[in-house]
């Protein structure tokens, strides 16, 4: 078969990596890729928000199966576009990417289908907003409703920041004056939302419109630095499996939360097909719903590719056929662990074109995977050419071998115009160490 994939970072590079070892694919393209990538895919300009372009591609090279990495083309229906045009293509549909495209309607699904999240209220206007945040009290979560990247979401310890955030939301600060950073758009809408406590982990399942088969466990680490400190980010690093998500958990999960809401889009005329990523905090309540995305989680996906024994592609195409009832995927018991090399500065400015050197003798160390986030070829060169990077993954019998592996390859890397944590996977790692 001949596949295209869509996206540039290190989720579309481990995609790629395991589209790529599967005996049914002829061809590898991807669109726009990066240095990584280009080494095991042809890699191709085009653009993505054209779809008339992107079936016109797809047509002139016999593209038999499209998988598409980011949300911003789910939510912008180009899986209808390509369906519509007769082209295969795995992901949800634009009404159904509501999940991730709209919190309000999440939020709202969740409380008709009593799906445990946290209580909220949306809103149009400050002045309400600000009323409720005053009678609720902090801490509190104040979230832009459309896609931000991972930067529409503010939790408030104080009562004042809140009210900041609804400000800088709803597009003026206090003097009324237009707001810069983070959502450069106004929100026309924003949840308000109690604080969740516990510890977060990612969640995902394939679907099929009916069916969810759950992924093996992973857990991210957002923050910027060392102890979970500084600021929010697209993610560090990430570990599978996740010693949170019990076999207890997990069944919780699947029947509290990803089945209902697999029933619930059904019946709305929306059935959800793809991957669902569900953002959990798990409470001394249980699993609760903070957030769904509609693709694989960035780095989560990276760790779950270097586990997953069964090939890939047939599993997306039976998401996308609705033939998951009769399906199963295997998992390697090993470990995987992977560090995010980002440029220095991010996740505010930061700067491209420095060049990263020890890559190969970085990737030959054993059970080691280097996948690439944002690099490009120039004069023969491999630079840096975006915020993350590269994600060094080691795998290993358990999550502190696979941690030593791939921090020993980071040593090996020669990069000064970038930088990492020294300690992602320590949530497991204490685990384990107090287990013993
Ligand atoms: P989101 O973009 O919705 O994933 O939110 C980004 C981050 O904000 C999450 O990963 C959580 O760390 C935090 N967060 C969002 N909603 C809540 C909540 N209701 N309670 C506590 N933390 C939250
Ligand atoms: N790592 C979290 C995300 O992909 O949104």
């Amino acid at each position: 078969m001949n596949i295209l994939l869509l996206g540039s970072g290190g989720r579309e590079h481990a995609l790629a990596w395991a589209l790529s070892a599967s005996p049914l694919t002829a061809r590898l393209i991807c669109a726009p890729g990066n240095a990584g990538i280009a080494q095991i895919a042809e890699c191709v300009a085009l653009d993505v928000g054209n779809h008339e372009a992107v079936i016109a591609f797809c047509r002139q090279n016999a593209v038999d199966f499209v998988v598409i990495g980011p949300e911003a083309p789910l939510v912008a229906g180009l899986v209808d576009d390509l369906e519509a045009a007769g082209i295969k293509a795995f992901g949800p549909s634009q009404w159904a990417a509501r999940l991730e495209g709209s919190k309000g309607f999440t939020k709202d699904l969740c409380k008709a289908n009593n799906i445990p999240t946290a209580a909220y209220q949306r809103f149009k206007q400050a002045g309400p907003a600000k009323e409720y945040v005053r009678a609720k009290g902090a801490p509190i979560v104040v979230k832009a409703d459309g896609l931000a990247a991972g930067k529409g979401v503010v939790v408030a310890e104080t009562v004042a920041e809140a009210e900041a955030a609804i400000d800088m939301m709803f597009g003026s600060g206090p003097g009324g004056a237009p707001a810069s950073t983070p959502t450069s758009t106004p929100a026309w809408e924003i949840v308000i939302e109690d604080c969740l406590v516990g510890e977060e982990a990612s969640f995902f399942a394939l679907c099929d419109g009916e069916t969810a088969l759950p992924l093996a466990s992973a857990q991210d680490h957002k923050r910027a630095f060392d102890g979970d400190k500084g600021p929010n980010t697209g993610g560090m690093g990430a570990y599978s499996p996740a010693p949170v998500m019990t076999d207890e958990i997990t069944r919780r999960t699947m029947d509290e939360i990803v089945t209902p809401t697999l029933r619930a889009m059904k019946a709305i005329g929306a059935p959800y097909k793809g991957v669902l990523f569900a953002g959990l905090m798990i409470t001394a309540q249980g699993p609760q719903l903070i957030e769904y995305n509609v693709r694989f989680g960035d780095p989560e996906c990276q760790v779950l590719m270097l586990r997953l024994m069964s090939d890939l592609l047939p599993a997306l195409i039976a998401a996308r056929d609705g033939q998951l009832r009769n399906f199963d995927l295997r998992w390697y018991p090993r470990a995987a662990l992977t560090v995010v090399m980002a440029a220095n500065g991010y996740p505010g400015d930061y700067e491209k074109g420095s060049v990263i050197g020890g890559l190969a003798q970085a990737a030959g160390l054993p059970d080691v995977e280097i996948f690439h986030a944002g690099t490009k070829l120039s004069d023969g060169k491999i630079v840096a050419n975006g915020g993350r990077v590269l994600d060094v993954c080691g795998t290993g019998s358990t999550i502190r071998e696979a941690q030593q592996r791939a921090y020993a390859a980071i040593d090996a890397i020669d990069w000064p115009g970038g930088f990492c944590r020294r300690d992602i996977g320590w949530r497991a790692i204490a685990r384990d160490i107090a287990k013993r």
